[in-house]
């Protein structure tokens, strides 16, 4: 027989600061598709756990004036730290992983060594522009004005010997595995990767796999004053947690190949291309699947705290509940594409799903029970047609969620399960069980439909264990429901439910939520965080003057935004088409992707300096240069492009 077993990994994240709840989303989505396999009767492994090596941590640890250990334990072990937080979120995983573990630094070194004697790691010497925040080497042509084209810091020349994987020699087989099969999922995720890291000028690229300009990582034994690139350590993780290459664990034969890692879109570049090259070059199963999902924005552009949203799971879980946070986050946004954040967001999906619709249907249902029949139902057989819709679609729920959650669709698969809560709400406006209360002879047919009602809450609270695990089980004491009562199998069974069930009417399981209320309390507790940090930082006023005549040579005029888009290839740039009065389109790139998304910026009327030389990034032509306001908030870059009055018509002059 089949074994069924089912291994699942989130990333391993950087302890470099606490996390927050794009984290929490990614590590919620991998326990509920963890819980949902377990609940389906596969033996699960579920892993998740921290990269703690690399440039970023030593310096963020020399900063904190302790040693990168002590700092990274801090952040994993210490108070609202990691494993608090996933602990808070309830969240169920095997095993947690730290690349500084004794074993996982071993079994990298043999894993490096392995690569080397088979020709697979060659020594090298690079020369090119280093970024330190992203452990990046860029060469010049994809540097984005001068600067790194991630994350738009700073680079440093550098030059050093280095250890290089052979990434070039695994192109095609890499190329064949996303193109001729679902490895890589959503498909829509594929041709992006194609393109711009195969299909790309001068192809696939080895990769430089060591480094020596800092020492916070893991040795390479055989020549220690390399360390190796933490990609390269972190992707392995995956597998020495199993007990690749070391006798700490001994679950490589059961579970490996992972069937899915759970990664965020930004980080597929490293897990579609990199890793199965990695692994081919060992001679080693492939994972069955990874999965780009999408990002959790703020107001339209990516997270950070000062966008007036409080983020910090811990508050939210405090305010809300672990589960209608678990659950919020999995309802809201399809796992596949990014999804807006917002606190109106959060506490409108409660008061609507959990409250309203699951939460009054439960309490509704059981009240009536012990209303009407002092809190057991008589076993009863009196269907009527108005049964019918009710018991056809709270039958074929299984099939329907099984199905989405198959495909990590768990927007839909909560989908399904709420169309049934609402058709069992209607079904009580129906059937009006306070009418039929009213007459002696109707006793059976009044228990037939509490029955029913019942027996439809269960089933869907069998669906939702997997997100909400305490709040089903509240749900499942309150309608009387058994053991074998909560099971996946007596999820496809309508009329499963024991004769004679008694119900244990409690506590509303999800309290409505004064909005208005809570998101006053939110707004003056983010105030008062950052009231309290404050920190903004200028940059310095230069000190030379400049000529007037210098000065009136710049040509500043207003643009309008005719359509903006991403570039490919880079994560920060923006290509603008811009309106600039003369009625000739004036295209300019700017690398402020990290501040805006293109969708917020169309029809704006921005501010250009038009009259610079044009130059070229990524291959495109820029025609002058917007205009932005920076300065630094807590020690975070801030950037607002200089908007102006739509009055202003294209082309106006600023003087
Ligand atoms: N250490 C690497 C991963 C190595 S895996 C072998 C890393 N760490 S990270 O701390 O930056 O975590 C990145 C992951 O956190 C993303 O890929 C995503 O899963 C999750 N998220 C972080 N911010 C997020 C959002 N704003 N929205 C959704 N998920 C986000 O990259």
């Amino acid at each position: 027989m089949e074994s069924k077993k089912f291994y699942i990994t989130t990333p391993i994240y950087y302890p470099s600061a606490k996390l927050h709840i794009g984290h929490t989303y990614c590590t919620v989505a991998t326990d509920a598709m963890a819980r949902y396999k377990r609940l389906c009767g596969y033996d699960v492994m579920f892993l998740t756990g921290t990269d703690e090596h690399g440039q970023k941590i030593e310096d963020k640890a020399k900063e904190a004036g302790v040693t990168p250990q002590q700092f990274v334990d801090n952040i994993v072990e210490g108070e609202h730290g990691v494993l608090d937080l996933w602990k808070l979120m309830n969240i169920s995983n095997d095993r947690f992983i730290r690349t500084t573990d004794d074993y996982h630094v071993k079994s990298v070194q043999r894993i490096f060594k392995r690569m080397y004697d088979n020709g697979d790691i060659y020594k090298g010497k690079y020369v090119g522009k280093y970024c330190k925040p992203c452990e990046s080497f860029w060469t010049e042509s994809q540097l984005k004005d001068g600067r790194c084209p991630d994350c738009g810091g700073e680079v440093y020349e550098a030059e050093e010997e280095a250890y290089f994987f052979r990434a070039s020699k695994y192109a095609q087989r890499v190329r064949d595995l996303l193109t001729g099969t679902d490895f890589l999922q959503p498909a829509s995720r594929v041709n992006e990767m194609v393109n711009n890291f195969i299909d790309c000028e001068g192809g696939l690229q080895d990769l430089c796999v060591s480094r020596t300009s800092f020492k916070w990582g893991i040795p390479v034994d055989f020549d220690d004053k390399h360390v190796v690139y933490v990609w390269l350590d972190a992707l392995f993780n995956y597998m020495t947690a199993l007990g690749f290459e070391n006798d700490r664990y001994h679950d490589l034969d059961k579970f490996w190949p992972a069937d899915v890692h759970f990664v965020g879109k930004e980080i597929v570049r490293f897990h579609a291309i990199y890793w199965p090259a990695f692994l081919m070059s060992l001679d080693l199963p492939l994972p069955k699947h990874v999965y780009g999902h999408g990002w959790l924005l703020l107001d339209g552009g990516k997270m950070s705290k000062s966008k007036g949203n409080v983020v910090d799971p811990y508050i939210l879980a405090e305010r809300f509940g672990v589960d209608a946070l678990r659950f919020f986050l999995l309802r809201t946004f399809p796992f596949g594409s990014d999804g807006n954040f917002s606190n109106e967001l959060l506490i409108n999906t409660i008061n609507v799903d959990l409250a309203n619709d699951l939460g009054n249907l439960v309490s509704r249902s059981a009240a009536m029970v012990e209303k009407y029949f002092g809190g057991t139902l008589p076993k009863t057989n009196a269907p009527e047609s108005v049964d019918d819709e009710l018991l056809a679609m709270a039958k074929a729920l299984r099939g329907r969620y099984e199905a989405q959650m198959e495909k990590y669709q768990f927007q839909n698969a909560l989908d399904d399960v709420f169309k049934v809560i609402a058709r069992a709400n209607k079904y009580i406006d129906e059937t009006a069980p306070w009418v039929l209360a009213k007459d002696e002879g109707k006793r059976d047919r009044l228990a037939a439909v509490l029955y029913n009602l019942l027996e439809t809450v269960r089933i869907c609270a069998v669906l939702l264990t997997p997100f909400m695990p305490e709040s089903a089980e509240k749900i499942f004491d309150q309608i009387g429901a058994t053991a074998c009562e909560r099971t996946w199998e007596s999820a496809a069974v309508f009329g499963a439910l024991h004769d004679a069930v008694t119900v244990a009417k409690g506590a509303a399981i999800f309290p409505r939520i004064d909005a208005e209320k809570e998101l006053a309390e939110l707004e003056a507790l983010h105030a008062a965080q950052n009231a309290g940090a404050g920190a903004v930082e200028l940059e310095p006023f230069a000190a030379e003057s400049v000529d007037f005549d210098t000065f009136c040579k710049s040509d500043f005029r207003a643009v309008k935004v005719k359509s903006c888009e991403a570039v490919k290839k880079s994560d920060k740039l923006l290509r603008f088409t811009l309106d600039d009065g003369t009625g000739t389109d004036r295209q300019i790139l700017s690398g402020i992707h990290k501040f805006y998304e293109p969708e917020q910026l169309l029809g704006k009327t921005l501010l250009a300096i038009v009259n610079l030389p044009p130059r070229k990034m990524m291959g495109l032509e820029s025609c002058g240069m917007l205009i932005s306001a920076v300065h630094k908030e807590n020690g975070e870059e801030k950037l607002h492009l200089v908007m102006l009055d739509d009055a202003i018509p294209a082309g106006a002059k600023m003087c």
